[in-house]
């Protein structure tokens, strides 16, 4: 078995994998969205602080499994170098403590396979991977072949939301509360300006869209009534971009497998365009299960049991978190 831990962001999460079976034995999350949720973002020491308290919590539950570990495996970057540490820190601890190897995960990798939970992989596939902290597009072969097509040159997809959802006051994570805003408005109201639409590039783009919405939200000040059509307007012009941009990409890579993930990839409406977006060419569109699209340690062990079978161990003292763990 493989214990997993999970702590890039702000869910504390730890997960139990059997390497041979692909079962998840054990899967806890401690979010701390509460928290947060008075600053309208995360706050990366408030959340350190969190995952210190949450993780050795967490871990009381599994230590039933520690004579059965092969290897512990822990999301060592892209993140917030301060909550890194904490999951970073815990996994060596219980490498010397068991001696058994540690296994270093790319968290991006990780949403990749929150497609595979408990499943075998079906690659090749092409990926858009819509979080807090990406937006991009990849063309993934196996584990170790993966190539980004595009990627943003600003804000995220997922920040985007909570972005404008700390413009009306509305707490975080704003992507659900956004959504659920925009449901009851109209998508047509505010007529932004769909992101990088007259260039070639095939990259994104959210912070030109974040400035607009910025400025009709303070444009209908007390006009409560109006954050419905602009968080629906919000929604349709930010979903929009990626389309515009999927469809170029498509007219000299045809889609067969597609897929979407991250955090972000829970949208409905994303969800419905990209399945419309991808009929005429009769591909597939992979998601994974709602309670995985999110952050989560059952991800990271399912990576984890890629790399244990060809034995891509890191060493302690090689493994270091540092600011640049953060890209
Ligand atoms: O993958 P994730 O849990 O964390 C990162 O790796 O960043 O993604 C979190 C992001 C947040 O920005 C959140 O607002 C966004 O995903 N999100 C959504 C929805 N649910 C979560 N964005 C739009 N619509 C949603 N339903
Ligand atoms: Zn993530």
């Amino acid at each position: 078995m493989i214990l997993s831990i999970e702590s890039s962001c702000d869910d504390s999460a730890i997960a139990i994998t059997d390497i041979e079976t692909k079962q998840l034995l054990f899967h806890k999350k401690i979010s701390q969205e509460i928290e947060h949720s008075v600053y309208g973002g995360v706050v990366p020491e408030l959340a350190a602080r969190l995952h210190a308290e949450a993780l050795p919590k967490i871990l009381e539950q599994v230590k039933e499994y520690f004579p059965k570990l092969k290897a512990v495996a822990v999301t060592a970057s892209p993140g917030l170098a301060v909550t890194l540490i904490e999951g970073v820190t815990m996994a060596k601890a219980i490498a010397v403590a068991l001696n058994i190897p540690l296994i270093e995960v790319n968290h991006l990798v990780g949403h990749i396979y929150s497609l595979f939970i408990e499943k075998e992989t079906n690659f090749p596939m092409s990926v858009l991977l819509v979080s807090g902290g990406h937006t991009q597009l990849m063309e993934v072969k196996s584990l170790t072949q993966i190539e980004t097509v595009a990627k943003s040159m600003d804000d995220s997809f997922g920040e985007s939301f909570d972005k404008v959802a700390k413009m009306m006051g509305l707490g975080y994570p704003g992507g659900p509360l956004i959504e659920k805003l925009a449901k009851d408005g109209d998508r047509l109201k505010y007529n932004f300006t769909v992101p990088l639409h007259q260039s070639p590039l095939i990259a994104f783009s959210y912070s030109g869209l974040k400035n607009a919405v910025r400025l009709a939200v303070s444009e209908a000040g007390e006009d409560t009534v109006l954050y419905k059509d602009i968080a629906a307007s919000f929604e349709h012009i930010a979903t929009k971009h990626l389309i515009m941009k999927l469809k170029k990409y498509f007219k000299t890579n045809r889609p067969k497998n597609f897929a979407i993930v991250g955090g972000a990839s829970a949208n409905i409406y994303l969800r419905g365009e990209i399945k419309k977006l991808l009929a005429p060419f009769g591909a597939t569109l992979y998601l994974s299960e709602l309670k995985y699209c999110a952050d989560n340690a059952a991800m990271i062990g399912r990576v984890a049991i890629e790399m244990y079978e060809k034995q891509m161990f890191t060493s302690i003292v090689q493994l270091d978190i540092t600011p640049k763990s953060a890209i």
